[in-house]
Order: C-alpha cells, then sequence, then structure tokens
C-alpha cells in the first residue's frame, strides 16, 4: 500500500511570522482608552526615537567629531553625501517633534493621576528619559558646531565650573587627548542612546506590569490594569506604528519645506545667538541671576516633579479632586511658557564671562 503525504497548505507570509515570532502573546486586553491618543504618546515618542536612531546612524557616517573638522562635516552633509540635507532635516525636526511628545505623554501622565501607586518608580524612570531626551537635544544642537553650537557649548562649560567636580566632564582640560566636542559626540551617539535605552526597557516593563492607568472618572482610584480590558495590545501597538508613520510624514514635510538650519563656523567669545525653543525660557532666569540660574532652575525643576509621587499619594485620578496640585503644575508651566515667548521676542544680551 502506497502512503500519500497530505502537504499542507502553505501559510501565508503573515501567519508564517507570526507563528515564528510568537506574535500571538502581544494580543493579551489591555483597556480601550490605552489607544486614544493622550494614552499613545509616549509610544508616539518611541517611534521617533526610531528614526532618529536610523537617521542618527546614517548622518555619523560623515559626521566628523573634531572642533577643526567638524563644521565642514556638515556643509558637505549638506551638500556633496546622498540625501544628506534631508536625512539630517528628517534628524532635526524629528528630534523638535520628540521633545514636543514627550513633554505633552508627560502633562498627560500628570493631568490624569497615571504617577501614583503601584507606578510612582516609573515616573521616576520617566524623568530620567526626559533628562536623557533633553541631553541628547542639547548635544545635537553643539554638535553643528556654528556660531549656536558654540555658544551652547560655551554656557555649559561656564554653568559645569559652578558645580565644580561634577561638571569636570565638559571641561576641555579633562582629557588631554580627545576635544571637548568628540566627547560630546560620544555622549549624543553612545552614551545618551545607551542610557536612553537601559531606561525604556525599565518604563516598558513596569507599563507591562501595571497595565495602563485606569480611565479617569470622578470616582475612579488609581490600581494596576494588567489583564484587564475590551481591546488588544497588537491593535495598540499598530495604532503606534501608524502615528508612527505620521511623525515621518511631518517630519519629512517640515524638511521639505524647511531644512535644518547652518550657521556660520563659531566665533569664540561673540554670543549673537539664542538656544534652542527647549531651553530658551531659562534665558530671562539667566539675565537675572547669571550662569548660575541655568543648574539651579532646571535642579529645582526635576526635584519638584521628583516630589509629585510622594507629595500627591491620595488614590484619587480626577483633576478635580487634585486641584491643588494641578494648579501649582500650572503656574509653573504658564511661567516657563511666558519665559519662554519673553525671550524669543527679546534681543540677544550677552552672559558670558
Ligand atoms: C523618551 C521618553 C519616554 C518614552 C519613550 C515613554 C514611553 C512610554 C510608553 C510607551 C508608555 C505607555 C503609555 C503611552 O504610550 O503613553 C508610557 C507610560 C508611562 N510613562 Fe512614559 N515615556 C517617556 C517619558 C516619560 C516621562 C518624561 C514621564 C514622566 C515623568 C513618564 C512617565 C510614564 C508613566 C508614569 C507611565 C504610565 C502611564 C499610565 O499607566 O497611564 N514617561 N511611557
Amino acid at each position: 500500500m502506497t502512503e500519500t503525504i497530505q502537504s499542507s497548505p502553505r501559510p501565508k507570509l503573515g501567519e508564517w511570522l507570526t507563528e515564528r515570532l510568537g506574535l500571538r502573546g502581544l494580543a493579551y486586553n489591555v483597556p480601550e482608552h490605552a489607544n486614544s491618543l493622550p494614552y499613545t504618546l509616549g509610544g508616539i515618542t518611541f517611534m521617533g526615537f526610531i528614526i532618529l536612531i536610523i537617521t542618527g546612524i546614517y548622518l555619523a557616517q560623515f559626521y566628523h567629531p573634531h572642533p577643526a573638522d567638524a563644521h565642514d562635516s556638515v556643509v558637505y552633509i549638506i551638500t556633496g553625501a546622498p540625501l544628506g540635507d534631508l536625512v539630517r532635516s528628517i534628524h532635526f525636526w524629528t528630534a523638535q517633534i520628540v521633545t514636543v511628545t514627550v513633554l505633552l505623554h508627560l502633562l498627560r501622565v500628570l493631568f490624569t493621576g497615571s504617577y501614583k501607586r503601584p507606578r510612582e518608580i516609573n515616573w521616576f524612570v520617566g524623568l530620567g528619559l526626559l533628562a536623557v531626551t533633553l541631553g541628547l537635544a542639547f548635544t545635537g544642537s553643539v554638535l553643528k558646531f556654528d556660531q549656536e553650537g558654540l555658544e551652547a557649548l560655551q554656557h555649559n562649560k561656564e554653568a559645569a565650573e559652578l558645580i565644580g567636580g561634577l561638571g569636570a566632564w565638559f571641561s576641555a582640560e579633562f582629557s588631554r587627548t580627545v576635544p571637548l566636542l568628540t566627547r560630546l559626540f560620544d555622549g549624543h551617539t553612545a552614551v545618551l542612546p545607551l542610557i536612553f535605552a537601559l531606561l525604556v526597557v525599565v518604563h516598558f516593563y513596569l507599563v507591562k506590569q501595571h497595565g495602563i492607568s485606569p480611565k479617569v472618572t470622578p470616582e475612579a482610584t488609581t490600581s494596576a490594569t494588567v489583564g484587564e480590558g475590551e481591546s488588544h495590545f497588537n491593535v495598540h501597538v499598530r495604532r503606534m506604528a501608524g502615528y508612527g508613520l505620521l511623525v515621518f510624514c511631518l517630519a519629512l514635510s517640515l524638511s521639505l519645506l524647511l531644512p535644518a538650519p547652518l550657521g556660520q563656523p563659531g566665533v569664540a567669545g561673540a554670543e549673537v545667538t539664542k538656544p534652542w525653543w527647549m531651553f530658551i525660557w531659562l534665558f530671562p532666569a539667566e539675565a537675572t541671576w547669571g550662569v548660575r540660574a541655568l543648574v539651579i532652575v532646571p535642579v529645582v525643576l526635576g526635584l519638584l516633579l521628583a516630589l509629585v509621587p510622594i507629595l500627591d499619594r491620595s488614590p484619587y485620578l480626577s483633576p478635580s479632586r487634585r486641584k491643588g496640585l494641578l494648579v501649582i503644575a500650572g503656574v509653573v508651566l504658564v511661567i516657563i511658557v511666558v519665559s519662554g515667548i519673553y525671550a524669543t521676542l527679546q534681543p540677544v544680551s550677552a552672559h558670558l564671562k
């Protein structure tokens, strides 16, 4: 008797990959509100970081992190490297977008009381991610080594001098062999991305362990929601990827309309530019209290943010039950925005020694 071998129909590529990668495990339950835009802002930020990593790797093939060559190499990226101007501009605009989305994510978490038990540690990890995001924006603005970059570096050196040993890494004397610009490049492309990767893994692990914070209603109290909900995580991931594509399209459109700027090579000692928008709100404080404000104000603000889950321990999520905290946060936010607008409208003033 001859045996016939039944060959099963060839599976489609999607099904093949789903089985091989165990993707069905991602279809666990999540609450429906986890898929709304405010609750996807962290995911959108993450998608932006993926665009930054890909474009950043390309730029690093042409960028020369030495003070004598850095500016010229950026000019080469713009004028000579294949699609260099476009890739650089997408990197620049995505960095701006990601800074906006991470700040909106923080405000959403603050507004919906999502930092409350059991999510306090994830709030602190998030603050670390915010510091890394701003660190990446700062080091990135210095790397192009035009007048704006040089002045940012100069401000940073002076602020670092004020904190003595802690700021020593920012001094030219720290290393006899490697210039500060080169070390900032290491910071931008290795140290900060590594810290980002470690923190983001912990951040996502904690979101997975606790589930997204419950939907805000007048009576809602904080709790873990893991395993609960009518929607599924794979729906959430698809939505995140969709928003990621929108971020890319926005960065691409902005890049075509307004390519990333590059000023003239920096002249040491001159002060004729202003910092990027995420730092400009510090300008009035610097004009009043000097360069020390660049250290004191961010540290105070960081400590205030760190105190949020420690001081606000009631279980309620509703903003109407947390008016005190939200009024204080609103006042601080208004001061920051007004300072930023004021500094943008003011003529440049010299602060450096
Ligand atoms: C690069 C920076 C960041 C990334 C990539 C990120 C990513 C995420 C993601 C994907 C989530 C799931 C919900 C969502 O997508 O919105 C989340 C939740 C959370 N994030 Fe972030 N985050 C970042 C920064 C921050 C910051 C600055 C804070 C606050 C200081 C923060 C605090 C939290 C908290 C407490 C949760 C839980 C929220 C909830 O359960 O409703 N994160 N983050």
